[in-house]
This record gives C-alpha cells, structure tokens and sequence, in this order.
C-alpha cells in the first residue's frame, strides 16, 4: 500500500511539473533555432528556423490526434528526416533540415516538449 501511495505521487508531481519542464526544455533546447516568442521584422532577417508557435500551430493542423502529434514531434526531434516534414517544405528549403537533438536531449524530454507544444498551441 504505502508503495502505491509513493508511485502515484511521483506520477502525480511529474505531471504537475511535466508543464514548467516542458516550457524550460523549449526554451533551452529549441529556442535558439525556434524563437519562442513572436520576432520582431530585424529578428526575422536572422532567423535559423520558423518559430516554435508558428510551427506546433501548423503542424497540429495536419495532426490533430494527440497521442499522433506527440509521437510525430517527438520522433522529429530525435531523427529529423525531409521525407517526414509535415509541416512545410518552404522551411526546409530555406533554413535546411533540423539537426537531430540527439544526446542533447532524451527520449523521455523529448515526448514531454512534444506533450507542451501540444498543450500549449
Ligand atoms: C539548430 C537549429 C534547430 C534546433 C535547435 C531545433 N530545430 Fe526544429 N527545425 C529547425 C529547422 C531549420 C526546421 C525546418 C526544416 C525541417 O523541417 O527540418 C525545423 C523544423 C522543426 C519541426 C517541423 C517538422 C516538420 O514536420 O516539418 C518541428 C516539429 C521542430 N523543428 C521541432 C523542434 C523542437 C521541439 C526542438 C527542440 C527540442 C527543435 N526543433 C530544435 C531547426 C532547429
């Protein structure tokens, strides 16, 4: 019984903090290509990739699923791959592919930014 207790507030607070975390790991691992917040004009001239919104609000466009969605990006960011873009090929064709976040972040930070980006666009 007590072990119960234990393992159903570990879920409890990882689901709790699941949302802070999600937002910090955006902002540390995704920011710098995927700004965060709307660029401004001068901003935009040096983009490295579109920005994060612009990007999760498209994509859950095309995928509306959650459980969908979540493993997509999640994926994305481990292997990003240009037969798999469902966003949009303009992207591409002007920032070139995504490296792989591999070794920078892991799988398990990977579904939780994906989860956030879901939640939060
Ligand atoms: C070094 C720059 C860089 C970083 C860091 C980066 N990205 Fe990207 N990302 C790109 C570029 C460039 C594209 C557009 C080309 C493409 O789709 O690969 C892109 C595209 C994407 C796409 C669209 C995939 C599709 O369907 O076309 C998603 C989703 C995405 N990034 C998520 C993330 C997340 C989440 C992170 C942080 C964990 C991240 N990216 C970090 C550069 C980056």
């Amino acid at each position: 019984m007590p072990l119960k207790i234990t393992l159903l507030t570990v879920v409890a607070l990882s689901a709790l903090f699941g949302g802070v975390s999600g937002r910090e790991l955006v902002e540390k691992r995704c920011g710098s290509c995927h700004m965060v917040s709307n660029p401004t004009i001068e901003q935009v001239k040096h983009m490295a990739a579109p920005p994060m919104w612009g990007v999760a609000r498209h994509l859950k466009r095309n995928i509306p699923q959650r459980g969908e969605f979540v493993s997509f990006v999640a994926d994305y960011i481990m292997e990003p791959a240009e037969e798999k873009i469902r966003f949009n090929k303009e992207a591409f064709r002007r920032f070139g592919l995504m490296p792989s976040m591999k070794g920078t972040v892991t799988d398990e930070e990977a579904r939780l930014i994906a989860e956030y980006l879901y939640e939060t666009y």
